[in-house]
């Protein structure tokens, strides 16, 4: 909260009447004992004859006194580890929750893990996500190495803590990372002071799960965490700032070509950076009729790059903000997108958010996360630069509130874009690099072989529409590549792999059956791809009947990789190719139907010969596709349902049945 008071003093566009607002708002939540401070604040500040508002030089600003008595629960660390952001949402949200309850939140990145200040830490929430099968995200991925090798049982007894695991339950290992850290603290002598906590992004309940994990939170450690005064200087102890300065006749850094700087930069930028930069050889529409929506094709070059990838592996995109988006942003706020700014840090030591100098137009359309969704820190922010009373009453509720958070802020998908719109928000430059958070990467399933395509990298997208209350737009990333398809020459994309659950059997010659309606075809044209590949190469590989359900709208709306899948039927690449247009006759037909029509062909290859169950695309499809094998077992094996519902697990298990849901 403090680094908003010099944000809101350091920053010099901004006006005055934000600046009292923003201090009232800030000096109010640290609930300062001499309530006359704040007036007192104001009168300094308001009575002031020096602007702030253009004046370059810190010694302007006018000082609050440190010996100021402050009511505070102390520090509380929040540890998140994320890949795609949500982690880094909900610990955002504890941090704002955290200061309501007079703590003095630390919010810490595992990528900035360091073993000295961790074996430290007396108390801290972690809030942290699973990858790979049951692993680390990357940026946790050293603190996982060195927690693992950690046997001490008292090193952490001063410790006490918590863990909300984010995870998918699809997979094997739900929430495997978070349940892994839970323990081994423990093991290591830490004490757990409240009930680990999962949340499920396969029944896209993660944000509601966590409000139920930590319904009592605040109680608990409320309990043991008594208050106690101390004061403004020692909190200001633990700030670590940078300013922002706009320069003239300086180029910006060459971002392609940039290395990482581990010492001067805050680790969030790591995974950007260290993620490959590949050229776009071309980007072309999937979809017979575009018009009601679009599915794209893209490819990459990633002949010069050393990029390697897995047949049907997954993809980490990093997307950016569009041209048009970032110059109405910019119109908006005032700001000139060829301006150049670099960032000077406070103390010599303190990490900076971004390498500079950078141009304006680079930190909106590259790193600033305008249209993602708003944690309660960044609302909090948002609240402070407004100067709109009803809207700092309202942030201020819903920080506590969750279900109002949820229902004002988040299910009316708002972004900084949309509540800055809304009400009239000037956010000066410096406040937005500091708030904001940075552009999280995308996942696709990659589309080709590796083995076929040596030298290019495939995926499908599919074009996903966002309401909020600003309008309709386009996802993120469909904004960023519907963009990009009109002029890819020349453009490249920063790029990283993930281990992915679909990979063909080890017995190559086991049947396999694959249902994967829409975009969820990617990973079986990679696999047919890589099946092709094998039988023109004689490599002496012998494959076992491959079955291939796709389903769309109708064949000449949406029928994706239509001359493909039709070669591949030819050539018998594809044994069998089952095609539900669920528009196009008389009935709706979807792929599951034709699945029920195939039961004696899928029992026998499923069943007899072993074969393996692949599903990709929507949760729905994934989960009529587990009613149907709960089904098969019951008509054919008569298994008794309960029997049959529990050999899904089983079979998940065996990787007999391996889906990948995310729609
Ligand atoms: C492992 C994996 C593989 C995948 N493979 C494919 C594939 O091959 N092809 C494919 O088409 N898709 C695939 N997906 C799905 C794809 O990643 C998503 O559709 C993608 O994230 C959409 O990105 P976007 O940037 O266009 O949309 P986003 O901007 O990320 O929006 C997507 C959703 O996020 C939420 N959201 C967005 N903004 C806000 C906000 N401000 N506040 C609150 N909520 C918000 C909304 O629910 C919105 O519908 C895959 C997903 C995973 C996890
Ligand atoms: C490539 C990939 C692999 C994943 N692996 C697992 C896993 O093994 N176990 C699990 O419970 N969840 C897994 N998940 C689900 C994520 O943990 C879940 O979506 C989480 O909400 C992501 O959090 P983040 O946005 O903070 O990265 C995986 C997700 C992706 C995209």
């Amino acid at each position: 909260m403090l680094s908003y008071i010099n944000n809101i003093l350091e920053d010099r566009r901004i006006n005055k009447r934000t600046l009292a607002f923003g201090i009232s708002f800030v000096l109010a939540a640290f609930a300062i004992t001499k309530s006359s401070l704040v007036q007192r604040l104001k009168d300094r500040i308001m009575g002031s004859k020096a602007s702030c508002c253009q004046s370059s030089k810190v010694t302007e600003i006018p000082k609050i006194d440190d010996s100021v008595k402050v009511e505070t629960r102390g520090t509380l660390n929040v540890v998140y580890g994320t890949t795609g952001g949500n982690s880094a949402r909900l610990a955002a949200n504890l941090i704002a929750e955290a200061k309501k309850h007079k703590y003095q939140p630390k919010l810490i990145h595992l990528g900035d893990f360091d073993a000295t200040n961790f074996v430290n830490m007396d108390r801290a929430i972690f809030v942290i996500s699973t990858y790979g099968v049951g692993g680390p995200t990357s940026d946790a991925q050293v603190f996982y190495d060195w927690i693992s090798q950690q046997s001490d049982s008292k090193l952490f007894s001063h410790m006490k803590y918590t863990v909300f695991g984010l995870g998918n339950s699809t997979f094997e290992n739900f929430a495997g990372f978070g349940v892994k850290i839970d323990s081994k603290l423990e093991e290591l002598g830490a004490k757990r002071l409240y009930p680990l906590g999962k949340g499920d992004a396969a029944e896209d309940t993660t944000d509601q799960d966590f409000n139920k994990w930590k319904e009592n939170l605040w109680n608990v450690l409320n309990e043991q965490f008594s208050i106690q005064e101390t004061t403004l200087k020692e909190l200001r102890k633990a700030e670590a700032g940078f300013q922002l300065k706009m320069v003239q006749g300086v180029n910006e850094l060459d971002f392609d070509n940039y290395t990482f700087e581990e010492q001067k930069i805050e680790s969030k930028l790591r995974e950007y950076f260290n993620a490959t930069n590949v050229p776009v050889k071309e980007i072309r529409e999937l979809r017979q009729k575009p018009d009601e929506s679009s599915c794209l094709h893209i490819d990459f070059d990633i002949s010069s790059t050393g990029f390697k990838y897995d047949t049907a592996g997954n993809l980490g995109v990093y997307p950016e903000n569009d041209y048009k988006s970032i110059q109405d942003f910019a119109t908006l706020q005032g700001y000139s997108l060829d301006d150049v700014f670099v960032l000077e840090p406070s103390q010599e030591r303190t990490k900076l958010p971004l390498p500079s100098p950078m141009k304006v137009s680079t930190f909106l359309s590259k790193f600033c996360d305008l249209f993602g969704p708003v944690n309660k820190t960044i609302l909090q922010g948002l609240a402070d630069l407004s100067g709109n009373q009803q809207f700092i009453a309202d942030c201020e509720k819903w920080v506590s509130d969750s279900q109002g958070f949820e229902e004002n802020i988040r299910e009316k998908n708002h972004s900084i874009f949309s509540l800055s719109k809304q009400y009239k928000i000037r956010i000066p430059l410096l406040s937005l690099i500091k708030i904001s958070n940075r552009i999280f990467p995308r996942f696709y399933t990659i589309s080709s072989s590796n083995n076929s395509n040596p030298k290019d990298l495939h995926m499908c997208i599919s074009i996903s529409k966002v309401k909020d209350p600003s309008g309709t737009r386009n996802g993120q990333a469909s904004s960023f590549f519907t963009a990009l398809k009109s002029n890819y020459s020349g453009k490249r994309v920063r790029i990283f792999h993930q281990e992915s659950t679909f990979k063909l059997p080890q017995d190559k010659e086991k049947p396999i059956i694959m249902v994967g309606p829409g975009a969820g075809l990617a990973p079986f044209r990679a696999f047919l791809q890589e099946k092709q590949f094998f039988e023109e190469s004689k490599q002496n590989t012998q494959f076992g009947e491959t079955v291939l359900y796709f389903g769309c709208r109708g064949k000449k709306v949406d029928y994706i990789y239509k001359s493909d899948l039709e070669d591949f039927e030819k050539s018998k690449v594809c044994n069998k190719l089952r095609l539900a247009f669920s528009r196009d006759g008389p009935n709706k037909v979807y792929v599951q139907d034709l699945m029920q029509e195939d039961l004696e062909l899928i029992a026998d290859l499923f069943l007899n010969k072993q074969g393996t169950i692949y599903v990709c695309g929507s949760k729905a499809v994934g989960e009529s596709v587990k009613e149907f094998i709960i089904n098969m077992y019951q008509e054919k094996e008569g298994m008794v349902p309960y029997l049959a519902y529990s050999k899904i697990a089983e079979l998940e298990s065996e990787k007999r049945i391996i889906m990948e849901v995310w729609g």
